[in-house]
């Protein structure tokens, strides 16, 4: 029986003002008790960002990190309170709370027996604590948006007659009749650099007849209300004998059994996730419905870059108050928009040669504006930022005016031609170079190009020192992001004209 309950039965004879007043207190402290638990969160990081997001991790919750050796993923320790904090976190991409987390798993020899063994994990796993979080988080997550699609070759049809056989042997629960893929669930794992496996397990409707004797049976830790759930398996590895569908079956089963949970794959409640990779094996509860990238762009363009990446390309160099920071080749200005939300203490500018990709941002940035002022029911100061069409080989700012450059250039596979990068990359560094302030000034610059950007830069070291690169997965391209320092030189004009170019900014 709960503190509630206790308290509330032993109420009964008081007159129903006190009664009232107890209850609020008894739930007060069962609030209480809540926010003082202490969970394990793991978060999903854009790849080679792991050390920038242990970092934002450290500075704003206090707590230390640890870097998963299955890249992407980082775990940190918070008590519940931290919970809406943790959603404020900008380079995480989707949040889960660690049920259990086994460092050597042991997987038996045959696929039956490793089978079994996830079947039992399900009912001995400690999943109170981190059920009442995911209970504490749903007001604080944020509620899909888009649509979900589903794998057409992963029909069900075709699903029971691969598995019908098997599963008839096996005698595993009738309930779950088919898997299917759903793309939005890469949110989740979305891990190019790893070769990983991903499967959600869905259960058809269950029957109705079993829909009673469910709701009798709910366990204390949740509602009395039939929660809808999902499993959802990733699994990296050369040495299993079983696939991530298996795995999600059949400890998808236990736990709908231990619950007594009803499965639904696309309206569900409860998402468990079991990660699986080598010989490591998390179970989690998501905390988050759509990634935390999702924040700022509702124009999108063809090479929109995630909020999240843009924030760890920013961070890396450390944008100090009153910096004037570009973004020569915006797009859609994920990166600027981050910038002005992040450090509003900077002058960000955004510009790109594209009409439509500025006509992108000036809308990304309104409609951030208006979203902003609904939230705050006040008028909106702004965003420190400004958008103009122009050439990254021709901008119109002053010699030696900009502190920061951070931008996405054209991979030159869906945006550009590698064929125009050749001359680019070298105009491109070149200008930049100019409007750079020698000796602080520093660019991060991201491309897929690398060995043009390798050779352009080459010819540019009276300018520019690379320090250091961050290496990458952009929807599955093995990309780099360059950190470069100014050096002290000053720009020598070849015309020998003063510095100024252009319109004074
Ligand atoms: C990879 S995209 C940038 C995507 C952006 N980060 C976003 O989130 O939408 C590269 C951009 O460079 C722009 N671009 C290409 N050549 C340019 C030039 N000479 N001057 C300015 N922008 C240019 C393209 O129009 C394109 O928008």
């Amino acid at each position: 029986m709960s503190d509630i309950q206790e308290a509330t039965n032993q109420l009964l004879d008081i007159s129903p003002l006190e009664n009232q007043k107890f209850i609020q207190v008894a739930e007060r402290h069962h609030r209480k008790e809540t926010e003082l638990l202490q969970v394990t969160i793991g978060a999903t990081v854009p790849t080679g960002f792991e050390q920038t997001a242990a970092d934002e991790v450290r500075e704003k919750l206090r707590s230390s990190c640890k870097i998963s050796k299955d890249r992407g993923k980082i775990y940190f320790d918070i008590s519940a309170e931290s919970l809406a904090q943790v959603h404020c976190l900008r380079s995480v991409d989707n949040l889960f709370v660690v049920v259990q987390e086994f460092k050597d798993y042991q997987f038996k020899e045959t696929k039956e027996e490793v089978l079994k063994d996830f079947e039992e994990l399900a009912q001995n796993l400690p999943w109170s604590a981190p059920m009442a979080v995911w209970k504490m988080n749903n007001s604080f997550k944020k509620k899909k948006t888009k649509c979900k699609k589903t794998n057409p070759n992963s029909s069900k049809d075709k699903i029971n007659k691969e598995q019908g056989g098997k599963r008839a042997e096996r005698d595993v629960k009738k309930e779950f009749m088919s898997n299917s893929w759903d793309s939005n669930i890469l949110d989740y794992y979305e891990n190019p650099a790893i070769k990983e496996e991903i499967s959600t397990l869905v259960g058809d409707d269950l029957a109705s007849s079993k829909e009673d004797e469910t709701e009798d049976s709910s366990k204390g830790e949740t509602d009395l209300q039939v929660l809808k759930f999902r499993v959802t398996c990733s699994r990296a590895g050369e040495k299993h004998c079983f696939t991530s569908s298996e795995a999600a079956r059949d400890f998808g089963g236990a736990v709908q059994e231990y619950f007594k949970w009803k499965a639904d794959m696309t309206k569900f409640d409860v998402e468990v996730l079991l990660n699986i990779h080598d010989n490591e094996v998390i179970v989690g509860i998501a905390l988050t419905e759509e990634s935390l990238h999702r924040r700022n762009i509702t124009h999108f363009g063809p090479t929109t870059l995630r909020s999240t990446l843009a924030y760890g390309m920013l961070r890396l160099c450390t944008p100090q108050p009153s910096d004037v920071v570009v973004d020569p080749m915006c797009g859609t200005g994920a990166i600027p928009i981050e910038g002005a939300t992040e450090w509003s203490n900077c002058h960000h500018i955004a510009g790109d040669n594209n009409p439509l990709a500025v006509n992108r941002t000036a809308n990304n940035i309104q409609s951030l504006l208006t979203k902003n002022q609904i939230q705050e029911s006040k008028p909106s100061w702004g965003l420190p930022i400004d958008a103009l069409q122009w050439d990254v080989c021709n901008l119109p700012l002053r010699t030696g005016s900009v502190d920061i450059i951070v931008t996405d250039m054209p991979f030159g596979k869906r945006m550009g031609s590698k064929k125009r990068n050749w001359n680019l990359y070298p105009a491109g560094l070149q200008e930049m170079g100019r409007v750079c302030r020698p000796g602080t000034g520093r660019a991060i610059l991201l491309t897929q190009d690398k060995k043009c950007f390798t050779k352009a830069l080459s010819g540019m070291g009276h300018m520019w020192r690379k320090v250091h690169t961050v290496w990458v997965n952009i929807g599955g391209l093995h990309a780099a992001v360059y950190l470069l320092k100014r050096t002290h030189q000053a720009f020598d004009h070849p015309s020998g004209q003063d510095g100024e170019k252009g319109a004074p900014w």
